[in-house]
């Protein structure tokens, strides 16, 4: 039977787990990636386009377009983050620098056009900032209706920020598009309300080592992929696979990053999470609520509230993620992502499709 083609359109702040993700809908045979769209976050706009072009040629789909988006947030200054993704964001990977170009096209005429073109075909996946999507739906404000859905990683609610005490990195790197976006889902159809997946839920997708090595065996990937705390910081995998090796120095690094900032020898790989909940592959339950971004308070700039309890009287705006299953979820994103590497390792053409998958 034919499988349904499941519309992706991407933005990204490309960044290790945006790495994990892209890769993981690089594996799934039903996925068909409409493009990639690059902000500013995890590190500048120009180095994520870099990231995601290096990383679909390490896959063979040079077929997949990618666009240079917003290079700052909206009203703020973009900040990076080095410490916590590596000088060029992935890691302790380096890969060789792209031959493609990128497109021509600017981030918010790619998702203008392309759901203007597929009206109710393309799922949103935003990963990084809101910034592109913010744009964009100041261009064209029946975005929410004509995309499918959306899927963000952003926000935490009723738990720590990861960014300052109360709010998480996406939101706090562009408050104010964050602000627009989920101002103008207030009062639309509960199907069309973004999915938003947490730090609440993301950060129980915690990567451990033992995961490292069942990607390389899924991959049938050789020597091992050994990684255990005791060893050097800064070690390079030695696999024999082109793909296994890329991610393995990404994930090296955000362990250790993790580590050094009192989580234990652990990584949150919150973007493959929302990857796989967009093309309806990880468990999960949702509640709808009304969410507001402080923008304006310098001590709570960045903190997404949201009001379940139902307090003010705004019409839910979002649906967002209360609950997960980590061991389902790291099942679907190893497994996939470990039966694609093994066919890059059988030669990547340069339009490497993946195989078909369970
Ligand atoms: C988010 O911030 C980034 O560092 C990650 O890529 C993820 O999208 C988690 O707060
Ligand atoms: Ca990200």
């Amino acid at each position: 039977m034919e499988r349904e083609q499941l519309r992706i359109l991407l933005d990204a702040d490309t960044g290790i787990d945006d790495a994990v993700a892209l890769v993981y809908l690089l594996s799934r045979p039903e996925v068909h990636l409409q493009a990639i769209t690059c902000t500013g976050g995890n590190v500048d706009a120009r180095q994520v386009a870099k990231n995601n072009l290096a990383l679909l040629e390490l896959c063979g789909r040079s077929d997949v377009e990618v666009a240079l988006g917003a290079e700052q947030p909206l009203e703020l200054k973009l900040r990076t983050t080095e410490e916590t993704h590596g000088p060029q964001g992935l890691g302790y990977a380096t890969l060789p620098a792209p031959a493609r170009q990128l497109s021509e096209r600017h981030a918010v005429e790619i998702w203008v056009d392309e759901v203007r073109a597929h009206p109710g075909e393309i799922t949103g996946l935003v990963t990084g900032p809101l910034t592109n999507f913010a744009l964009a739906l100041r261009e064209e404000p029946d975005l929410p209706l004509l995309l499918k859905g959306l899927v963000l990683m952003g926000g935490c609610f009723n738990y720590p920020g990861n960014t300052t005490p109360t709010a998480e990195w996406n939101v706090s790197v562009d408050p104010h598009a964050a602000k627009e976006v989920f101002a103008a889902y207030r009062g639309l159809p509960e199907e069309k309300l973004p999915v938003v997946c947490a730090l609440e839920t993301t950060e129980r997708i915690e990567l451990r080592p033992e995961h490292v090595r069942l990607l390389g065996e899924k991959a049938g990937s050789m020597p091992p992929e050994v990684m255990h705390p005791d060893q050097r910081e800064g070690d390079r995998s030695s696999s024999d696979n082109p793909l296994v090796a890329c991610l393995s120095d990404a994930l090296r690094f955000y362990l250790e990053f993790h580590r050094r900032h009192g989580q234990g020898y652990v990584a949150h790989v919150h973007d493959a999470f929302a990857a796989a909940v967009a093309i309806g592959r990880a468990e999960f339950v949702a509640e709808s609520a009304t969410v507001e971004v402080e923008t304006e308070s310098p001590l709570l700039r960045g903190t997404t509230v949201a009001d379940f309890g139902r307090h003010w009287d705004g019409k839910p705006n979002a649906r967002i993620v209360m609950r997960n299953n980590p061991e389902q979820c790291f099942e679907e994103l190893l497994g996939s992502i470990g039966a694609f590497a093994r066919t890059l390792r059988l030669g990547a053409t340069s339009d490497s499709r993946p195989p078909e998958q369970p």
